[in-house]
């Protein structure tokens, strides 16, 4: 068998966002998170066993060494999953991202998922899903793996919308389907405002969260959001929803504006498209609404009826404007393929 086993998983845009750590170390999440995998916007990764010193890894057809900061979470997520699961051999890894990376659009949840579930995969001669399964790496068990490399990549195990659970200990972490993808056909347009690199990782941002004033009001304010937001999901009722994802997600900017560091991950365009969509949907234009995750990017969310009135009111107000188009998807994939 020379061939390459080969994961192709899909970001998530968070509805609930996950913002802080109990624990950095456990990956432990301050609080518990709800989001929709995307279909799209999607990370390709394919390995093999490699004869070498080190790993062998590629992105885009480039090869990249442990020492790029880049592509240190993944050399240390390998790492760390070769401890686990006692492995030494190494491995020949490609990656192919379908989506500009570092722009906010968490490359880091659907990067490390998909990493994980090629790394295993090919450690394991497994080739599907169920194989891995037999093999004691179910789909919670690789979705817990997986947020070891980058939490929010948990999620990504999972099509549909997905819940992430903090638990009452960092051992009773669970990430789990609350609903499938079928049970509402929402879209995710990406108004890509910058497309740059990261000025601060999430993953550096969450540490200051603890600092900022207004994180422990919206900790004991998040239950009550969940509930609401799971109950929206259940009735499909985007006008419930709605303004739950933009609440939630100016809610954790502000946290990230006021820590004791504080940071903007907004751009000026960025902001100028909220109030113009706000004043849209107030004129009757449009029924879409925002959230927006540790980037510049805005995720603006509709159902499947409303997308070709947004896109016309999208052109008409920005003509030049970069756009992703997206939609809840129905999880990550793994296959055996020659080349
Ligand atoms: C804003 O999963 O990127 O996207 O666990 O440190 O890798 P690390 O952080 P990461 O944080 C994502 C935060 C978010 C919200 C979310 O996806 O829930």
């Amino acid at each position: 068998m020379n061939g390459f086993y080969r994961a192709t998983v899909a970001s998530n845009i968070a509805f609930l966002k996950y913002w802080g750590k109990r624990d950095k170390a456990l990956q432990w999440p301050a609080n518990d998170s709800l989001s929709m995998t995307l279909d799209q916007l999607k990370t390709e990764t394919r390995a093999r066993l490699y004869q070498g010193d080190d790993h062998l890894f590629r992105f885009e057809g480039r090869v990249y060494t442990r020492q790029t900061r880049q592509f240190d979470k993944a050399f240390r997520h390998l790492d760390e999953l070769a401890r686990l699961l006692g492995e030494e051999r190494r491995l020949e890894i490609d990656t192919l991202n379908h989506f500009p990376i570092g722009a906010g659009m968490a490359s880091s949840a659907s990067g490390l998922a998909a990493l994980t579930i090629a790394t295993l995969a090919a450690w394991l001669d497994a080739p599907t899903f169920d194989r891995l399964a037999a093999q004691g790496f179910s789909a919670e068990r690789l979705a817990h793996l997986s947020r070891l490399g980058s939490g929010s990549a948990g999620r990504s195990l999972f099509g549909g919308y997905v819940v992430w659970e903090a638990g009452v200990t960092a051992d009773q972490q669970r990430v789990w389907p609350f609903a499938p993808a079928t049970a509402w056909n929402l879209r995710d347009t990406v108004v890509v405002c910058s497309a740059d690199e990261k000025s601060l990782s999430s993953s550096d941002a969450h540490q200051e969260a603890w600092s900022s004033p207004l994180f422990k009001p919206r900790l004991a304010g998040l239950p009550e959001r969940m509930k609401a937001m799971q109950a929206a999901l259940e009735r499909r009722d985007m006008e419930s929803l709605g303004p739950l994802l933009e609440t939630e997600a100016l809610e954790m900017h502000a946290v990230i504006m006021t820590a004791g560091q504080p940071h903007q991950y907004l751009a000026e365009a960025s902001l100028d498209f909220l109030v113009r969509l706000r004043n849209a949907r107030q004129a009757g234009k449009v029924q879409a609404y925002f959230t927006i995750d540790a980037g510049p990017n805005i995720h603006v969310i509709h159902e499947a009826s409303e997308h070709e009135k947004l896109c016309q009111w999208l052109k008409s107000e920005y003509p030049t404007q970069l756009l992703l188009h997206d939609k809840v998807g129905s999880g990550p994939q793994l296959e055996y393929v020659s080349h």
